[in-house]
């Protein structure tokens, strides 16, 4: 059949008709939302790259993880500013760290909330490196064990899921090893398989105080020309044990995101970084872009790529258009 008889735009004649055929729904339990964590009370630090978002205390964290799940959002992922930084991050291993507080206030004032939390050095390096330094670059074995000891200390604190943003070669066996070891074999893994060197994360080193002091991430984190690596990457954090993989940013690679829908049978979640967020609230703040629209676009192309879950900060307020 073709025009006249067929006509496409039947289905397009009203709101419910719309609705009736849609093809992709986004739903606020599959919305993770990034919070940053740092030392104090009452503390509300706004972030300047990234407006309406906080280094907020971990008092202030709970108040906001409370929101999130009153409105639907299915957890939270809690990345720490810790009050010291050493050459090997050791603030990020101690049951007293800012993150491991946080767990603990989190699930007891909100237990039903999904508390993930991010495992890296980066934030707790005074170098700014997401491992340790030997000759000049990021040694990759010495620095599993620092993730494996950080990742069991979260699951003692209580964290739900444990989710490692290095892109050192061997992470997820060393976690999965160690959680096990330490009697956590139920803690899942969300590794961010696909990660890529990307200038997208611009804002979140302003939030989480982890800008490089030398050089760059491109010795460990992907480079962005790259699909068969990804896939490679995705295989290898599947066969070490990782629950649900990740791609970020979510965005610019939403072809990654595809293929790895298409690859993997286990879940597929998706980062929409921190200079995804700010440029579009840039380009809303100038009058050129509709808030509301772009948001619940941007998200839907992530959803409609093949990412059944989402970590965008937009998590909130997009679950709150999708309630009203
Ligand atoms: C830490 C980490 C980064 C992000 C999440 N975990 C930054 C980086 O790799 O430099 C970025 C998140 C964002 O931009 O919103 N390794």
């Amino acid at each position: 059949m073709e025009f006249p008889e067929l006509r496409m735009r039947r289905l397009r004649r009203s709101a419910s008709l719309r609705s009736m055929v849609r093809e992709t729904r986004l739903d606020p339990s599959g919305f993770i939302l990034p919070l940053f964590v740092r030392p104090g009370r009452g503390e509300r630090r706004e972030i300047s790259s990234m407006p309406g978002n906080f280094q907020l205390s971990v008092d202030e964290i709970t108040k906001e993880a409370a929101e999130a799940h009153a409105r639907g959002v299915g957890g939270i992922i809690l990345f720490g500013i810790p009050e010291t930084k050493d050459a090997t991050g050791s603030s990020s291993f101690s049951d007293d760290g800012v993150v491991q507080r946080a767990v603990r206030a989190v699930k007891e004032t909100s237990p039903d909330l999904v508390v993930i939390t991010d495992v890296c050095l980066c934030e707790y390096t005074d170098h700014g490196h997401c491992g340790v330094i030997e000759d000049g670059d990021v040694a990759n074995d010495p620095t599993l064990e620092l993730l494996a000891r950080q990742a069991v200390s979260h699951a003692r604190a209580g964290a739900d899921m444990v989710a490692p943003s290095d892109m050192m070669d061997g992470r997820v066996a060393a976690i999965r090893d160690a959680l096990d070891q330490e009697d956590y074999p139920n803690t899942p893994i969300l590794s961010y398989a696909a990660k890529y060197a990307s200038g997208f994360y611009g804002p979140f080193r302003e939030a989480a105080e982890s800008t490089p002091q030398f050089g760059d991430r491109r010795s460990y984190q992907m480079d962005p020309a790259n699909t068969r690596e990804a896939l490679r990457e995705m295989a290898l954090d599947v066969a070490e044990g990782a629950d649900i993989i990740m791609v970020k940013p979510a965005m610019p690679y939403l072809d990654i995101i595809h293929a790895a829908r298409q690859e993997f049978s286990l879940p597929v979640a998706a980062y929409q970084v921190s200079g995804e967020f700010s440029m579009i609230v840039a380009a809303v703040e100038r009058g050129w872009l509709d808030r509301r629209t772009v948001v619940l676009e941007s998200l839907t192309s992530i959803r409609r790529a093949g990412a059944g879950i989402i970590l965008t900060y937009f998590a909130v307020e997009a679950a709150e258009y999708l309630q009203g």
